[in-house]
């Protein structure tokens, strides 16, 4: 599962398919209107619902429409990380990136690069 900002990295997931990047197909995407908005809450219930994996993209530093949400997830994502251990789930199921609209090859490559990982894993369910 992939939550997405609107603004940049969203913008970045179509600017890929204006592009024609090629990315696997297997993610479902999630708009948000800021990657601040993602809760931690939303994240446990995407594993509990059965995704394999989450990424969290956002714009850059400085280019957040709303100021720090993007330093906010991040820092948020840190936090989660640990609380993914004490469940149980590595921490290589859960990323946190910047992709900003223009980067439509960064999207498509850290989607590819998470899928890859993810098939290493294997699927959550079974462990
Ligand atoms: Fe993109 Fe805040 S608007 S991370």
């Amino acid at each position: 599962m992939a939550f997405l900002c609107q603004w940049c990295s969203y913008a970045g997931a179509d600017h890929a398919g204006l592009e024609r990047e090629e990315y696997p197909s297997g993610i479902l995407i999630v708009k948000v209107m800021c990657s601040g908005r993602v809760d931690p809450a939303l994240v446990l219930d995407a594993y509990k619902k059965g995704a394999d994996g989450v990424i969290i993209l956002a714009c850059h530093p400085g280019d957040c429409h709303y100021r720090s949400g993007n330093l906010i997830a991040m820092k948020r994502h840190r936090i989660l990380l640990s609380s993914l251990k004490q469940l149980g789930i590595p921490e290589e199921r859960c990323r946190f990136d910047f992709v900003s609209a223009t980067e439509g090859k960064r999207f498509a490559g850290l989607v590819k690069e998470m899928v890859v990982r993810l098939k290493r894993l294997g699927p959550l369910s079974q462990k």
